[in-house]
């Protein structure tokens, strides 16, 4: 029916609608005036005794603000949005149109052939490893190998529903290839997905994922890679599927990548969506009878209920931007940023970067978690808000396993740790303590466990450019 309508007046990615609502390419791309691109990074934030400072966010690894250009394009697509695929009005034909070119966007971006993979769109990294994991758990007596690097959300989905071995890392916290390799051997078969993140969110150590991919293929598994880090940093190439070292299944979060408008990626084999879909409802049919259901073919099929259309749009043009910024040069200036503060936490004595500090290269994102000796870390999280305006992330970062090996706690220590954190102190609540706190700000506190983490965003002069998060 839609294609019987004349065509909408949208033509090209951020398409014709860039030209209908922005304009133009980004301004200055290699100025080094990186931070002019990010809302939001001058923004006064309050300190103890009363006064303002710049807040330097070093809490990207959790979550980015929005890209300038991508803030914008929301606001002003907020305007001629409406729903999609089905509507026949011409906003309902625009957004459509907005919407799939951003699934486009996103094939060319990680170089996905459609006609083998699909692009689906999902709420971020975490339901994308899921939706895999529940198509998996069908695969009976099958199982998934992962690394003791992985964040939880690429550990527990297999853990809980399809079941895992888990492979150990070097000692100082790195992929560990023939570590993988003997786990594969030993499955004998079973093993029917290797799952590893890109990069790590603990210590920024880029995961060798072609190489790991090889291996899979190798011993008859696919591979699965978690890019919610690795993204916003490096060009993700799946490679066609006849090329050994090609990545199967690709996770990703928009919120990662500077659109944080509640949209992610899953990128996955066509045939591996088989049966009926994880997730049902609307959107996800061709017919339904009184007694029969008849799916709708990919991607509409894993995309029931109404989709998130902005944070799709805002994915692409999110891409687009950092295209256009250049992954190249954003590497470049991340890295220099990255090894000086890695630099500068070795240099202060009682400070400790988990997992080494060789400097930031394409192997190592601009990414650092440190411990500061006989500090709690929600302590020293909360005085470098309250103290300085400086936001990190504390604790174990989502990433328990890795994190207790990186502090060379081995299994049976972490085993007898579970009790202790569990509840472990959220962050708000160490901050209200610690504004009230004297002793904290006379910086008198003792505390066992100490942990923070810092990572640094493609964005600004010196350390105003850096931010962190858990
Ligand atoms: C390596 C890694 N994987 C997965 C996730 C989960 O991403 P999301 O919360 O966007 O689902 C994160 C989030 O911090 C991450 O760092």
């Amino acid at each position: 029916m839609n294609d019987l309508l004349p065509s909408v007046a949208v033509t090209g990615w951020l398409f014709g609608l860039r030209a209908l609502l922005l304009g133009g390419k980004v301004s200055s791309t290699h100025s080094g005036q990186w931070r002019e691109h990010f809302a939001g990074v001058d923004m006064a934030v309050p300190v103890l005794g009363g006064g303002t400072v710049t807040g330097i966010n070093f809490d990207n690894a959790a979550s980015t603000p929005p890209l300038k250009r991508v803030r914008d394009l929301v606001n002003g697509f907020s305007d001629v949005y409406s729903s999609v695929h089905r509507g026949t009005g011409y906003k309902s034909r625009l957004s459509t149109e907005a919407y799939e070119q951003a699934r486009e966007r996103v094939a060319d971006f990680l170089g996905v052939d459609e006609k083998h993979q699909v692009v689906i769109f999902v709420k971020g990294t975490t339901d994308a490893l899921n939706r895999i994991a529940a198509e998996e758990a069908r695969l009976d007596g099958r199982q998934v190998l992962v690394t003791e690097m992985e964040h939880h959300a690429d550990l527990l989905p297999w853990r809980h529903r399809s079941g895992h071995v888990m492979v150990g890392l070097s000692e100082d916290g790195h992929i560990d290839l023939d570590a993988i390799e003997a786990a594969l051997k030993q499955g004998n078969g079973k093993i029917s997905l290797v799952a590893l993140c890109g990069a790590s969110n603990v210590t920024g150590f880029v995961s060798p994922i072609h190489d790991v991919a090889e291996l899979a293929h190798r011993y008859g598994a696919r591979i699965s890679v978690d890019a919610a880090q690795l993204a916003p940093h490096h060009r993700i190439d799946v490679r066609p599927a006849n090329d050994p070292g090609h990545l199967d299944f690709v996770s990703l979060s928009g919120h990662k990548m500077y659109a944080p408008y509640g949209a992610g990626v899953l990128v996955a084999p066509r045939e591996f969506f088989a049966g009926a879909p994880e997730v049902m409802g609307g959107g996800a049919i061709d017919i339904v009878t009184w007694d029969d259901t008849v799916w709708a073919d990919l991607p509409d099929r894993e995309e029931a209920g109404s989709p998130n259309v902005i944070g799709a749009v805002a994915m692409g043009a999110a891409i687009e931007t950092l295209l256009e910024l250049g992954f190249d040069e954003m590497l470049d200036h991340e890295s220099a940023l990255g090894s000086r503060m890695l630099r500068g936490l070795s240099d202060i004595g009682g400070v400790g970067v988990l997992g080494s500090v060789e400097a930031c290269t394409p192997a190592r994102l601009a990414l650092a978690s440190f411990v500061v000796e006989g500090l709690h870390h929600g302590l020293v999280a909360a005085a470098l808000s309250h103290e300085w305006g400086i936001a990190v992330r504390h604790g174990c970062f989502c990433a328990n396993p890795y994190v207790f090996h990186l502090l060379h706690m081995g299994r049976e220590r972490s085993a007898r740790a579970l009790p202790r954190t569990t509840p472990r102190p959220r962050s708000t609540g160490f901050s209200k303590r610690y504004a009230r706190w004297p002793a904290a700000r006379s910086r008198r506190l003792t505390s066992s466990r100490p942990m923070g983490r810092m990572r640094l965003l493609a964005g600004g002069r010196g350390s105003r450019a850096c931010s962190t998060r858990s």
